[in-house]
């Protein structure tokens, strides 16, 4: 049966009354006086990862209908068709089953699982393809000649590798410099080439179609410069990660990885494309970081919604979207290591969820992705969290924060953590003054994730509850999460206008494009 689109649900119906009688007057410091168990009822343990939700907008009115919603929209169904490897990517006909590359081995399963288990298949070949690339990345670590390992690769085949490579800089092995090139502005890859000999690099030319221009092209000058350079042996310097082996073969690139059509680009840090990660944390630590997202997973799965913790972040967004109107959230990981988790989360999110049409691709009437921003903490504090504090916009904030330091310099991450709960202490209470400049509104709402220490197991489930966070708002908004349209367009018209820079035709061109093209001529 066809599920109601969400603004038809009554549950829907029940959330703008509720809003309009008392949310929108929603005041969390009356809710912390008013309610010594607030902090227990709204924050909760999920695997590796600790959230306080209590600081948000919300009370047991708005938490209770909005997992009304979800029930109503068939959460827990469209759930379950993704775990079923149905083709939820319907406009591609595709199977959406990142999940798969993080589950145990298959031989680990009891009679009763592997029996359910429609997915055997995928899930063994994923198996072989894992264990090939394990191999591989500890060959690359034992490899003292190879210093300099450069990701070629844009957009999900840059992303989250890099952003994961910083975070565990920590477990990482000494010798090895990663670097990471995604633009195709040769700046990016000329600036990495000047500091590199030949015989010492391994490239990894990471494109899930092994077709994107900005991937190619500076893939193209890499193998140049190799060759130019006196390079020997590509197939001990160029490896290529892509579930398309035979570009990547015509290329002339043999050591190839590969992965499988139902992995989106922004999903696929778990598959061949997180081969850097491996490089650098190896083999076991690669295995904790699939683990750490696999049991996110089976939180996912089996929680009641109630106490799951992507449903209640998820539904949160919705309440925040759809109702409150906030048009963005500002993501502040208070730890230089996870400097690249707000780029990291733009792509994840508005990707997947920047749509504006239904899974029948008719309009919709309401809001769907925000727009996602921010900087590592306390930087961001010197620089715009005066908007956040006093500006006219209420902007949700996702902290995120981790209990112990990976250094030992004394006092830095006391006054680090303090600066966290200060933040969101002071978004929440605001502060009356005389009036004017010095008074902040307060009861401005943040979110408060917290990791025992940031470790792959740790970093795996982080990433895995955003994954299915994003999966839950999509599911509400009756979306397909899943594909990405939207960047097709520009790619289209970029391949008209290059000639034209040369040929200086600006026939059939607006006068602004033709105008600019003119002057760069
Ligand atoms: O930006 C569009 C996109 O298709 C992303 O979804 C993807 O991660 C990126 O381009 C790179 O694609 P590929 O891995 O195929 O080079």
């Amino acid at each position: 049966m066809k599920k109601l689109r969400c603004d038809q649900t009554p549950a829907w119906a029940a959330l703008n009354t509720h809003f309009n009688a008392s949310g929108k007057h929603f005041d969390v410091r009356e809710a912390f006086a008013q309610d010594a168990r607030r902090f227990e009822a709204f924050s909760q343990d999920a695997p590796h990862v600790f959230a306080d939700l209590s600081k948000n907008l919300i009370d047991a009115d708005s938490h209770a209908l909005l997992l009304e919603l979800a029930r109503q929209c068939g959460l827990e169904q469209q759930r379950d068709a993704m775990f079923a490897g149905e083709l939820i990517n319907s406009t591609e006909q595709r199977a959406v089953m990142h999940f798969l590359l993080r589950n145990p081995p298959y031989a680990q399963y009891t009679p009763a699982q592997a029996a359910i288990n429609k997915i055997a298949d995928a899930q063994a070949e994923v198996e072989v393809t894992l264990n090939a690339m394990l191999a591989y990345a500890e060959q690359v670590r034992a490899d003292a000649a190879i210093t300099d390992i450069v990701n070629i690769g844009i957009g999900g085949s840059d992303l989250g590798p890099q952003m994961a490579v910083l975070a565990l800089n920590e477990f990482a092995t000494a010798g090895k410099r990663l670097h990471f090139v995604s633009n195709i502005d040769g700046d990016e890859l000329a600036g990495v080439l000047k500091h590199l000999l030949p015989g010492n690099t391994l490239f990894l030319v990471a494109s899930k179609t092994f077709t994107t221009t900005e991937t190619m092209t500076n893939a193209r000058s890499a193998k140049a410069w190799f060759e130019a350079q006196g390079g020997q042996d590509i197939a001990r310097h160029f490896a290529a990660l892509t579930t398309n082996v035979a570009a990547a073969n015509d290329f002339g690139i043999t050591t190839t990885f590969g992965f499988w059509d139902w992995v989106g680009g922004r999903y696929s840090l778990w598959s061949a494309i997180g081969l850097p990660i491996a490089i650098a944390i190896g083999a076991a630590g690669f295995r904790e970081f699939l683990a750490g997202a696999h049991a996110m997973d089976a939180h996912f799965r089996s929680a009641a919604l109630e106490d799951n913790l992507p449903v209640r972040l998820g539904l949160l967004d919705v309440w925040y979207r759809n109702f409150h109107g906030f048009a963005s959230r500002s993501i502040a990981p208070y730890s230089s290591a996870l400097r690249r988790w707000p780029a990291y989360l733009q792509q994840l999110e508005m990707e997947s969820n920047g749509k504006r049409v239904d899974k029948d691709g008719q309009p919709l009437p309401f809001d769907t992705s925000p727009v996602l921003w921010g900087e590592p903490g306390t930087n961001g504090q010197h620089a715009y969290f005066q908007m956040l504090h006093q500006g006219t916009a209420v902007v949700p904030v996702e902290f995120v924060a981790v209990k112990r330091a990976a250094h030992e310099l004394p006092g830095h991450h006391d006054k680090l953590l303090a600066n966290v709960l200060a933040q969101a202490q002071a978004l929440m209470r605001g502060k009356k003054d005389a009036g004017g400049h010095q008074d902040f509104p307060g009861n401005r709402p943040s979110t408060f994730l917290l990791l025992e220490q940031l470790t792959p197991a740790s970093l795996g489930a982080l990433i895995a509850l955003q994954e299915h966070r994003v999966f839950v708002s999509g599911a509400i908004w009756g979306i397909n999460s899943f594909d990405q349209w939207g960047v097709e367009l520009g790619k289209v018209l970029a391949r008209d206008i290059e000639p034209r820079l040369q040929s200086g035709d600006i026939s059939g061109l607006d006068g602004s494009t033709a105008g600019l093209l003119q002057r760069l001529r």
